[in-house]
């Protein structure tokens, strides 16, 4: 991939289209059929030194945060290691116990994120095994780790994340899947993650050839002043990162919360003025995601899905391709980029370029 924009309009535009590529090369010569595995060549954690992680602590910023929430319930779900993510920002500042037999990952695109890099170097002095899940190879986060996976987005030039954040989540999910075959993960669950693994590309680009729609809908929703994202366990991390690419593209003011929080305060906000964006997996929540649904449009909120089915009590629905239940996540947010994107180009915005915000964050 270049920086050249290739008849795009925005490298927005272009670094989401570029996913299912991006998701390709990031799988590409790591599965290990043999083993129903994967090999993460520089990770630097062998068989033992994984059986030996007790827990995995996964610091990041912003959009690279959101990519460790779901990685963390990956790692969880696949290798029954207890599992969080924390910004950095908040970690460092904190005086956080540091433990020997945690495992800590900090994600980061750039590699350089200050507060990513401040929290490594802490670390460390600590004498805490830390890795890498970075995109930028041989950037800082890069080199003071001790070994870790590089996510192979390409060069994402666009100040808003897309293509990394994918690339990141399916990095997670490798990652995952290596901790759970060194543990109690089966042969046939590798095998099935796997599977769903090698079908992500061109689920990817089917989702992409659906960029009309998205667009007619960005159309209907870029009147709101206030949007809520709301999703559940999987789909919690996916409406917060979906939220953020609103809120930093558009400038519309959007919240995100886990749907089982509603009727803890949000639902007093719930009106026709404020739309909700809700993610309803086609999992074992799929009748709880169903009841907030009901919640909402019993308040008269519009209700815009994104579900493997159409959702009778949405206003709309974007229906996406089903993968494993652990894998849905990295697909379900990719129509809502598709949805800032339009919504910002819709109102007239900078979109690569977002007012008060750069790319990367090098300072406190
Ligand atoms: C993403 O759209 C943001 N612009 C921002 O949140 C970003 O993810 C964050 O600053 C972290 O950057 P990094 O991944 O380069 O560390």
């Amino acid at each position: 991939e270049s920086y050249d924009m290739g008849g795009h309009d925005t490298y927005m535009h272009k670094e989401i289209h570029e996913q299912a590529d991006a998701v390709d090369r990031a799988l590409r010569g790591r599965i290990d059929d043999r083993f129903s595995t994967v090999h993460l060549g520089g990770l630097n954690l062998d068989a033992r030194d994984a059986r030996a992680v007790r827990r995995v602590k996964i610091l990041g910023c912003g959009t690279s945060y959101h990519a460790g929430q779901i990685g963390a319930q990956m790692i969880e779900e696949l290798a029954r290691i207890p599992a969080d993510a924390e910004p950095a920002s908040e970690f460092r500042y904190r005086n956080p116990v540091v433990d020997p037999d945690t495992l800590y990952i900090a994600v980061s695109q750039s590699g350089e994120t200050y507060d990513v890099l401040a929290a490594v170097q802490e670390l460390k002095r600590k004498g805490a095994r830390v890795l890498g899940l970075v995109n930028v190879v041989g950037s800082a986060i890069a080199r003071e780790t001790d070994g870790g996976i590089y996510v192979h987005a390409g060069p994402e030039v666009c100040v808003v994340s897309t293509k990394c954040f994918t690339n990141m989540v399916v990095s997670f999910g490798l990652l995952a899947l290596h901790l759970g075959r060194t543990r109690d993960l089966s042969v046939a669950d590798g095998k099935r993650i796997i599977a769903g693994l090698r079908k992500l590309p061109e689920q990817i680009a089917e989702i992409l050839a659906n960029e009309e729609e998205i667009e007619k809908l960005a159309g209907e929703y870029a009147d709101a002043k206030s949007m809520m994202f709301i999703g559940r366990v999987r789909g919690y991390p996916v409406a917060r990162e979906a939220s953020l690419k609103l809120k930093e593209v558009s400038y519309i003011h959007a919240e995100a919360y886990p749907a089982s929080e509603l009727k803890h305060g949000p639902l007093a906000l719930i009106e026709p003025a404020m739309p909700t964006v809700a993610i309803v997996p086609d999992d074992d929540l799929l009748e709880k995601n169903r009841a907030a649904l009901e919640e909402i449009k019993a308040r008269s909120g519009r209700i815009l899905a994104v579900a493997h089915q159409v959702q009778e009590k949405a206003d709309h629905t974007i229906v996406v391709p089903k993968n494993e239940d652990e894998l849905d996540p990295i697909l379900m947010g990719i129509p809502l980029q598709l949805l800032a994107y339009y919504t910002a180009k819709a109102m007239g915005r900078d979109i690569d370029k977002p007012r008060n915000l750069a790319k990367s964050v090098t300072v406190e």
